[in-house]
């Protein structure tokens, strides 16, 4: 009858999920495998890519990621005194990649520069959003969409919140980097 059918029907769902499960391991060993035989040999894996996952090997102590990171006036920032002149929670707009694009650091309690800075295209139609210090946030003049300081959508038409792309504070440097970071905070 039905309880019958409905512990077949377990069973194979077990079974699917087993399965499932046992392919995604072994493949995600064998990318394991394959990526620690590439590291330990010490070559194919430049080192961009050796210091963006491993960046406490040694190889990495001096390697600076990304591109330094330029005030409007396009001088080099220099971090402890961007966090002695700047207030926690109010982005800080800054250029360096290159391809000429502006993001906005964000300065966290602490005070602290965050390890991620908002790249303000407008998840909409990709407008160039604007902070708007009185009403505390980003504001898209193309069809008004606006973010929070953290980036998050707070009115439409956009849905999703504004890309974000990492910071790294080294060798006091502010250096941004072309790619999301491993987790969005937000
Ligand atoms: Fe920003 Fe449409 S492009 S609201």
């Amino acid at each position: 009858g039905d309880f019958t059918n409905s512990k077949i029907l377990l069973r194979i769902k077990t079974r699917r999920d087993f399965l499932i499960y046992m392919v995604g391991t072994t493949v995600t060993s064998i990318a394991a495998g394959y990526l620690f035989s590439t590291v330990s040999q010490g070559h194919e894996l430049d080192l961009e890519t050796l210091c963006s996952l491993y960046p406490k090997n040694s190889r990495c102590q001096n390697y600076l990621p990304g591109n330094v990171a330029l005030d409007r006036n396009s001088k080099t920032i220099d971090p402890n005194a961007l966090l002695a002149s700047t207030k926690p929670g109010i982005p800080v707009l800054v250029k360096g990649l290159p391809d000429g694009s502006v993001d906005y650091l964000i300065i966290k309690d602490g005070p602290q520069i965050a390890e991620y800075a908002i790249n303000p295209i407008c998840t909409h139609l990709g407008c160039t959003v604007e902070w708007n210090l009185e009403k505390n946030r980003f504001i898209c003049p193309c069809h008004g969409s606006q973010y929070d300081s953290q980036g998050r959508v707070v009115r439409g038409p956009a849905k999703h919140s504004l890309p974000l792309i990492t910071v790294v504070v080294k060798q006091n440097q502010v250096r941004l980097v072309e790619q999301k970071p491993a987790i969005d905070p937000r």
